[in-house]
């Protein structure tokens, strides 16, 4: 196959299907001012964020993608009104209840990082079951931040390191970037644990605590789009500009 032959073209968004980003990450933004829009509750917003995270995983999935990671819940989200909080966290039942035969027709597997410990039980059963029921899949990873924090991360790494230490089993001249990248939550998406591309939805352009150590040679895209109406073309149109950029990691040339 030549590689014009992989290149697909929808209503004119061409993707190379040879150099699809191997990890790309998520922050759903907009979901509030989605549902504003239409003079709905803002959890209407949130709804439709469940239902485009399903249109996105599949599509996602088709192209090749080996880990999407979507931000669901930040560990300061807990600072929104409780019916909020509650209704999102009632997402993951709704969510992985309905799409599980799904995910595994797709040969897609869950994972989640966060501290699952402190969700609600309910939330923490959905996605341990949803986890167990799609281990054997060997396909995407669909990579779910739920009551995740970067700070909070970093910070858990690096007591972790200071305990290697302390016990002798580390010298802190042994201590390198990769140290600190085995002891972040993404150690187990090795060797896609850094995504390629960070995409930001509705038009903010911040990184709210997401990813903050991996993202240090990502290429970051915003997209005016809310996220409830995140379609698998603003996927492509996203491949399309991460296609476009050169990557130098630090270097002169690109390396990928
Ligand atoms: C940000 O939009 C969105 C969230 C904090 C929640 C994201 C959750 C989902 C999209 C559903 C996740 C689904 C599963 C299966 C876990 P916002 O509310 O901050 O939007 P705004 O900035 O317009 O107010």
């Amino acid at each position: 196959m030549s590689s014009t032959d992989k290149k697909v073209d929808n209503q004119n968004i061409e993707v190379d299907l040879d150099h699809v980003p191997s990890h790309i990450a998520i922050i759903m933004d907009g979901n509030g001012r989605w549902a504003q829009k239409r003079h709905l509750p803002r959890v209407a917003g949130h709804k439709q964020g469940m239902n485009t995270v399903k249109t996105i995983t599949k599509a996602a999935s088709d192209l090749g993608v080996k880990v999407l990671t979507l931000y669901a819940f930040s560990t300061e989200n807990w600072k929104r009104p409780k019916a909020e909080v509650n209704y999102i966290m009632k997402l993951p039942v709704s969510f992985f209840n309905t799409f599980v035969p799904d995910l595994i027709k797709n040969n897609v597997r869950v994972n989640v990082m966060g501290y699952i410990e402190e969700l609600p039980e309910g939330t923490q059963k959905a996605v341990n079951q949803a986890i167990e029921d799609t281990k054997d899949c060997t396909g995407m990873v669909l990579n779910f931040a739920l009551n995740y924090g970067s700070q909070a991360e970093i910070t858990t790494a690096v007591k972790s390191i200071a305990n290697q230490v302390k016990m002798g089993n580390l010298e802190p001249e042994e201590v390198t970037p990769d140290t600190i990248s085995e002891n972040l939550m993404t150690h187990s998406l090795a060797p896609f644990e850094n995504p390629d591309v960070l995409v930001r939805t509705s038009g903010e352009e911040r990184l709210s605590n997401f990813l903050l150590w991996q993202v240090a040679y990502s290429e970051l895209v915003f997209v005016q789009t809310h996220w409830p109406d995140f379609t698998a073309d603003t996927l492509k149109e996203v491949i399309h500009t991460f296609q476009g950029r050169q990557r130098r990691f630090g270097g002169l040339k690109e390396t990928n």
